[in-house]
């Protein structure tokens, strides 16, 4: 097998932590040529390409043939299906387990699971049939996938590595994504998942019927959250191979996998034009913004990327992110206020400690809000962040946390609230509101006097009855 890319201008340079070339920015139209002069000039299908190569338009269709079905993803979140159910509860999950690296001294110690096939499905709402809908996965795997490609025909894929990097071969070029950094792969493109660190873990949210956009920026303008040029996309890059062996594509269609069989790598593409194109960004890049007087800012600011719903003016789904920064707000609750809003929020954390919520967060590991369901903090930090002096304080040092805030309910899958596979759930404790004081009884008296003073009557007094 051999590799081809070719450098054109504004590209970025390789590092020691990744050795691909990227074109930069968000919603780029790019064009990209493996080898020079390829792609053909001022149209997409000229009567022959250079070189005899063949031209295609990414949403040209693919004779797809069932041949096996595995049921791990689930796609169809309603009542009807008995292996999503709806809780109202918070609930939490420990990290998925990491599997074992491979043993070379015990041969025969298994073949691995690859990025693929790890995949769980948690939590989601919709079908990817109505295009409409989002799906939360945990992946968890060992192996590289070798002469086996994905295509993901039900929603574009936004993938968050929390454990080892991933090394991602796509028809239009390749992506190392490490913890810290997202990767975007939209429907219908093939891709490979190879493994340079060994057994990785992560996350991923699916959105059926959307793309990801940047959110609007309003008054921020210009210069704050994600910036459009710290976006990265592949430059074309292609593989001959000369042995015609088999490679298996898995289709993803609603829900299930179809499995097809092709003598020739779908890595092929010499070189390509488009804006349906894979990017990654640093999650470290993000620009926060906050209140620096008073209150708390809106949560909105956290948001690096959004979905739309069909409802006009309504997301889908927010992608928000937790990053380090100062506080400096003066007369503030700090901690996150309490609240009951429409959303769902799933929460994860890749690295660091998250302590903005009362249940516990582990790196790796996952919590779920329902929409409506009351939250916010501890008795205890509720009592130290209304007592406590405030200065200029940093937050989230070495931490990135996220939270998916989804405009929808979220059914949870029957296998996240067993806590199969070691992957243990652990509900927040009945009893964590138990703490909970209400101090208001305490100052009944001064209560009284200020009633007294604005000629009210006191509390617990009879009011006179009115004669007609
Ligand atoms: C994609 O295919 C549809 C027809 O299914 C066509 O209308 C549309 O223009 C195509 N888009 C591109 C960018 O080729
Ligand atoms: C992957 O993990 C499983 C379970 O932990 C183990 O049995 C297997 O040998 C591992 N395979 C590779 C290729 O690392
Ligand atoms: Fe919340």
């Amino acid at each position: 097998m051999t590799g081809a890319t070719a450098r054109s201008a504004f590209t970025t340079e390789p590092s020691s932590a990744d050795p691909h070339t990227y074109q930069t920015g968000f919603g780029n139209r790019f064009a990209s040529e493996a080898v020079p002069n390829v792609l053909p000039q001022g149209m997409n299908a000229p009567q022959r390409v250079k070189y005899d190569l063949y031209s295609e338009q990414l949403n040209g269709s693919s004779f797809v043939a069932p041949r096996h079905q595995i049921q791990h993803f689930e796609a169809c979140f309603s009542a009807a299906n008995r292996n999503v159910e709806f809780v109202a509860a918070q609930q939490a999950w420990d990290p998925l387990p990491l599997l074992l690296e491979h043993d070379e001294s015990s041969p025969g110690s298994g073949s691995g699971t690859d990025f693929v096939e790890s995949i769980r499905t948690i939590a989601g709402q919709g079908d990817p049939t109505l295009r409409e809908g989002i799906a939360i996965h945990v992946y968890s795997a060992n192996t590289s996938m070798v002469k086996r490609a994905f295509c993901n025909n039900d929603g574009d894929l936004l993938i968050l590595p929390q454990r080892g990097r991933l090394n991602i071969q796509t028809e239009l070029g390749w992506l190392m994504v490490r913890p810290g950094e997202l990767v975007v792969i939209q429907a219908g493109l093939r891709f490979r998942v190879v493994l340079p660190d060994g057994p990785v873990r992560g996350y991923i949210q699916e959105i059926f019927g959307a793309h990801y956009d940047l959110p609007d920026l309003g008054p921020v303008g210009s210069n704050g959250m994600a910036l459009p040029r710290d976006f990265e996309s592949p430059v074309a890059s292609f593989d001959i191979e000369v042995d015609k062996s088999t490679w298996e594509i898995m289709y993803k269609l609603a829900g299930s996998l179809h499995l097809c069989q092709q003598n020739h790598t779908p890595f092929d593409v010499v070189a390509w034009h488009g804006n349906l194109v894979p990017y990654k960004y640093a999650i470290e890049k993000f620009i926060n913004l906050a209140n620096v007087e008073k209150d708390q800012a809106d949560p909105t600011i956290y948001c690096v990327l959004t979905a739309k719903s069909k409802i006009p003016g309504v997301s889908l789904t927010d992608f928000l992110v937790f990053t380090p920064k100062w506080i400096t707000t003066k007369d503030t609750f700090r901690p996150p206020y309490y609240h009951r809003n429409m959303s769902t929020e799933i929460m994860g954390l890749i690295y660091g400690r998250y302590n903005g919520s009362s249940h516990v967060l582990e790196p790796g590991g996952l919590s779920y809000e329902a929409s409506y369901m009351p939250h916010g903090e501890t008795y205890e930090t509720w009592k130290d962040a209304t007592t406590r002096e405030l200065k200029l304080e940093r937050v989230f040092e070495d931490t990135i946390a996220f939270m998916f805030h989804i405009s929808v309910p979220m059914f949870i899958t029957k296998w996240a609230l067993r806590g199969e596979g070691g992957r243990s759930l652990h509900p927040s404790s009945p009893t964590q509101w138990d703490m909970a004081k209400a101090h208001f009884l305490d100052h009944l008296d001064e209560v009284n006097l200020d009633l007294k003073a604005a000629g009210l009557p006191s509390l617990g007094e009879e009011e006179e009855e009115v004669k007609p």
